[in-house]
């Protein structure tokens, strides 16, 4: 039977849209291999009717990190309950990619009424360009930085270093490896 994936993304500057391209083509390839009939459908978050996500195999909402929250989740999280397994999660930082960050990322943002337990959450690392920042991020980006100098954040020292240059300087750190993850849970929830 035909199998059917929404993503559906929120990206200010590009690192969260280029992820959904990735995993778009991804799942399109696996599925091509395994001779799986799918139809993958991309789309913008503002202009995502939510009340359709039902209607999906597997439902897959990426966005980006602001202050460790995960931007627009909170209006998504009502029209999920009820289809965790079949949904997933990714989201773009900066921050560095590991358990801990990860751990901190689920803890802030999967901590509600609703249960999440059952939803897959992936971490992508995207790109940051302080050029393109403006007004209140901005300032939440100085203030980000203010308190990493003052090391106020626990690991402050190398990964507290590493992320100030990456506020001052800018990277780009988009890597299609952090895509294949999420293919692979996208790819679990299909062959179920
Ligand atoms: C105001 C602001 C706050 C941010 N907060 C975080 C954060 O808490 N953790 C993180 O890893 N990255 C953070 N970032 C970095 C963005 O999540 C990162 O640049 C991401 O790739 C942006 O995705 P986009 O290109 O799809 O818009 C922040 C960026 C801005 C501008």
């Amino acid at each position: 039977m035909k199998k059917s994936v929404l993503i559906f993304y929120n990206s200010k500057r590009g690192s969260t849209k280029t992820y959904a391209d990735w995993i778009e083509k991804g799942i399109i390839s696996s599925c091509d291999e395994k001779g799986i009939e799918v139809v993958c459908e991309k789309s913008n978050f503002a202009e995502t009717n939510l009340e359709e996500l039902k209607e999906y195999d597997v439902i897959i909402f990426g966005s980006w990190l602001r202050g460790s929250g995960i931007v627009g989740l909170n209006s998504v999280k009502p029209y999920i309950d009820g289809l965790q397994k079949r949904t997933i999660i990714y989201c773009c930082g900066i921050s560095e990619y590991n358990p801990a960050n990860y751990a901190q990322i689920m803890e802030i943002n999967f901590n509600d009424k609703i249960d999440m337990s059952d939803v897959k959450l992936y971490y992508c690392i995207g790109a940051y360009d302080p050029n393109k920042v403006k007004g209140i991020d901005r300032l939440m980006m100085w203030i980000a930085k203010k308190i990493l100098i003052k090391g106020t954040i626990k690991e402050e020292s190398d990964a507290g270093m590493r992320m100030k240059k990456i506020i001052e300087e800018g990277a780009d750190l988009k890597d299609e490896k952090y895509a294949r993850q999420v293919i692979k849970g996208a790819m679990e929830i299909i062959e179920k």
